[in-house]
């Protein structure tokens, strides 16, 4: 009745960005990710003691954070079909301190396999990925490591939704991912309101789902022949293309700021002197820059150089895993 799971983050390098059902977290749209090593989030839970509690970074988890975490837990007992009880959990992310990095994908990643394995369910990395979803859409992309696709799905009770791994984390082990933290603050509008006011007000939103899905075979592609500079191109072309939707929307949301764009026309003066560096970026301010092993440390230094407060460089990650030591 007790299981500890350890999840890696995962960074889209076609986003998700908006959904058709609010309730079930399904996206209008397919997207493909890179699973990131070594963040991680550690979580344990226990069912059958006590009452229901939630702690989350040494923090009791309250409102709509306990609500999130609990909700994800009743799918975990339906699936089980018994009386499972109250559960505890606790959960643990290594990411540096308000690096401004989302750790929600990993963090429902990793109580969805301890949940599961807590109840007694088998491992299951399709029935752990839309246990994920719901908790997070992205999460669904963390259960398992290297590149992971989000199919949208059809269905409308969304069992068909849920992420596959295209190529393991050993696949293109000389990739790298350099995040730069470049505010630390939190930001004004949080993924989900974001993309839903998107959804509701950007007129560019139809062709953003109809780009977003054409690019994910062509992604594929450029994964399979370890192309860079191709796969460099479309992660940029397609973050610009979700934040030109956001912008779009009515009043404009903008989530970029001058430092973003600073590092951004630095990035580019560089790719001309020959560094292949590229950019993604979520819906903050902070970029995550594509490259490989031999330009790491330049990619680290054109960060700095702009002035990041914080510098996390990352390697293709694994699955998520069950641990033998517990939190608690
Ligand atoms: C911009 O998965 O955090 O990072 O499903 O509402 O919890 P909810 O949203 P979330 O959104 C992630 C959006 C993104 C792009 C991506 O990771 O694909």
């Amino acid at each position: 009745m007790k299981a500890t799971a350890l999840a890696h983050p995962n960074i889209a390098l076609v986003k998700y960005w908006g959904k058709r059902d609010e309730a079930l977290i399904l996206p209008h749209q397919s997207s493909l990710s890179l699973t990131l090593s070594p963040l991680s989030v550690t979580t344990t839970v226990e069912f059958g003691v006590g009452h229901d509690a939630v702690e989350l970074n040494g923090h009791t988890a309250r409102g709509s954070e306990r609500e999130r975490v609990l909700r994800l837990l009743e799918q975990v007992r339906a699936a089980a079909k018994k009386d499972l009880g109250p559960a505890k959990v606790v959960s643990r992310g290594d990411f540096p301190m308000a690096a401004g990095l989302a750790s929600s994908a990993a963090g429902f990643a990793a109580l969805a396999v301890a949940g599961r394995a807590a109840a007694g369910l088998p491992a299951d990395p399709r029935a752990a990925s839309i246990l994920a979803r719901m908790g997070s859409g992205s999460a669904c992309r963390s259960v398992q490591g290297g590149f992971c696709e989000w199919q949208r799905g059809e269905r409308a009770d969304g069992e068909d939704s849920f992420a596959v791994q295209r190529f393991d984390a050993a696949w293109w082990p000389d990739l790298r991912m350099v995040v730069a933290i470049l505010d630390r603050g939190e930001k004004e509008v949080k993924s989900r309101d974001g993309m839903k006011h998107t959804v509701d007000t950007s007129p560019y939103y139809p062709a953003w789902v109809q780009d977003a899905e054409k690019e994910i075979p062509q992604a594929r592609e450029h994964i399979a022949r370890r192309d860079l500079q191709a796969l460099g191109d479309l992660c940029e072309r397609n973050a610009w293309r979700m934040h030109a939707t956001s912008l779009a929307a009515n009043p404009p949301l903008c989530y970029l700021n001058s430092g973003t764009l600073a590092l951004i026309q630095h990035l580019r003066e560089q790719r001309k002197k020959g560094i292949p560096v590229w950019f993604t970026l979520d819906a903050g301010p902070n970029p995550v820059l594509l490259t490989d092993a031999a330009h790491e440390v330049a990619a680290e230094a054109l960060a700095r150089a702009c002035g990041a407060l914080e510098v996390v460089r990352c390697v293709p990650g694994g699955d998520a895993e069950l641990k033998p030591e517990h939190l608690f």
